[in-house]
């Protein structure tokens, strides 16, 4: 016989309770318990059968395994690479991101750009199937093989999903359904967990992909308990600026591949484009008399990309000057900044400084330092930099330029896009290719300048 309990859930981490408690002793948050109605089936609570009599144990020799040639190839190349080749069977991956950033737009299109013959439903709990098709009308793809249903019960879906047996599934997004084996409402931690764990059972025992759509609260992450990012196989972020059209898939968990993968689209009229160059579409076009810029070679993942990093010095009417950064680590800033002062002499103290990255991106690689410190020095004297110039490597406290990492993409990257010269730090080791670019080694900050204008 089943019993009905009641028991309390921080909404925020998942820790639950028997009675109220104001404040999380897990996360520390307040306010985040919330009661929910369980019913507690005998099975479930241990007294039914506990193993399984159907699952036995093989030598790893034994096993199967689906090669690379398994995996769905969706027409979308960018998503194609940040799953790590394509789509692996019975596998739940989970989109997250803002709302509004495009997280439906991507899925439909995926839906729409699977080969032919691929079957796949699209839940939606938020959305009509009018809805739906008005969107999907905006979009270039089009695939009859796409069925679309508005459900947010899971018993339901899966009655679909026997009848449809599709080659794809996509639900946005998982905090809109419910499970009948649950009285809470939709979106409680109880019911994600649940639903979660239903769909991952019929994802592994179909081998059947799943999609899920997750929420993201305002702090960024991903709405609902960790436990939900430990249940699939991948996590994708989705993010960008809602002001400018670009947007950047990342994968922040892949069994099946590596993390270090993005995927750049940009969100246009008809749906979210591909972007190929990215670099191309980062740099905008400057006069040569332009002062303050500064071209960085940085890496996204495994990609190069070469991105304007704009700086604005000027006097300051405070006393407290302002020091603002956007796209740009503003501690980071400050020790850059320190550095500048400390090893060149520079007086930045009664300065307001402004910095920029271009496009709305917020690189975090290090190898961005000698660009800004750059920008900033262009501005400071009023002397513009050459457009065909760009940078890489990290600053140190000493003021040392230090080397970073895949310096040859880097040098490749600009080489590709007509970069005549590039900086880099002395004790990066020699390259392996030979480059057309000028490649100028420095290991002081106080060498930079008398290197920018020496030809
Ligand atoms: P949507 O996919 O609904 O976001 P999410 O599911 O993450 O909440 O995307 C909504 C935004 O995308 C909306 O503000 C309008 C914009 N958009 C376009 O600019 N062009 C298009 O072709 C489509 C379909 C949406
Ligand atoms: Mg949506």
């Amino acid at each position: 016989m089943s019993k009905i309990k009641s028991i309390y859930y921080c909404q925020n981490c998942g820790a639950q309770s028997a009675t109220w408690v104001g404040r999380c002793k897990q996360c520390g948050e307040w306010n985040t318990y919330v009661e929910e109605r369980v019913t507690v089936s005998p099975a479930a609570s241990g007294g039914g059968k506990s193993v399984s009599a159907e699952s036995k144990p093989l030598p790893l020799s034994e096993i199967r395994a689906g090669g690379d040639e398994n995996r769905i190839h969706t027409s979308i190349q960018e998503i194609n690479r940040v799953l790590g080749g394509g789509i692996v069977p019975g596998s739940l991956m989970l989109l997250g991101g803002e709302p509004g950033i495009g997280k439906s737009t991507l899925l439909l299109q995926l839906a729409l750009s699977l080969p032919q013959h691929q079957k796949v439903l699209y839940v939606s709990g938020e959305e009509s199937e009018l809805q739906l098709k008005m969107r999907a009308d905006r979009l270039p793809e089009t695939n009859d093989n796409c069925y679309i249903v508005n459900e947010n019960n899971t018993e339901v879906i899966f009655r679909h999903m026997e009848k449809l047996l599709p080659d794809l599934v996509i639900i946005d997004s998982i905090q809109t359904l419910q499970t009948p084996a649950l009285e809470s409402s939709a979106g409680t931690i109880s019911q994600i967990r649940e639903t979660t764990a239903e769909l991952q059972r019929f994802a592994k025992a179909t081998a059947t992909p799943v999609f899920l759509v997750g929420h993201i609260t305002k702090d960024g992450s991903l709405a609902g308990p960790k436990i939900l990012e430990h249940m699939v196989d991948v996590v994708l972020q989705f993010e960008g600026e809602r002001n400018y059209g670009y947007r950047i898939v990342r994968a922040v968990k892949n069994r099946f591949g590596s993390i270090s993968e993005i995927g750049i689209f940009e969100m246009t009229a008809t749906g979210l484009r591909e972007v190929q160059n990215p670099s191309e579409m980062l740099i905008s076009n400057h006069s040569d008399d332009a002062n303050g810029i500064a071209i960085a070679a940085t890496m996204e993942g495994l990609r190069p990309f070469l991105i304007e990093t704009q700086a604005l010095v000027s006097p300051s009417v405070y006393s407290t000057p302002q020091r603002s950064a956007n796209g740009f680590d503003i501690r980071r800033l400050g020790m850059l900044l320190a550095v500048l002062e400390k090893r060149c002499g520079m007086r930045l103290m009664a300065k307001d400084i402004f910095l920029n990255i271009a496009g709305g991106l917020r690189p975090d690689d290090p190898a961005t330092d000698l660009a800004v410190v750059t920008a900033i020095l262009s501005s400071h004297f009023d002397i513009p930099i050459d457009s065909k110039t760009c940078f890489a490597a990290e600053i140190g406290l000493s003021g040392e330029v230090r080397p970073v990492s895949r310096v040859d993409q880097r040098i490749g990257e600009a080489e590709k896009l007509g970069y005549q010269r590039i900086f880099i730090s002395a004790y990066n080791g020699k390259e392996t290719a030979a480059h057309r670019i000028k490649v100028q080694r420095i290991s002081k900050i106080d060498e930079l300048l008398p290197a920018l204008f020496q030809n």
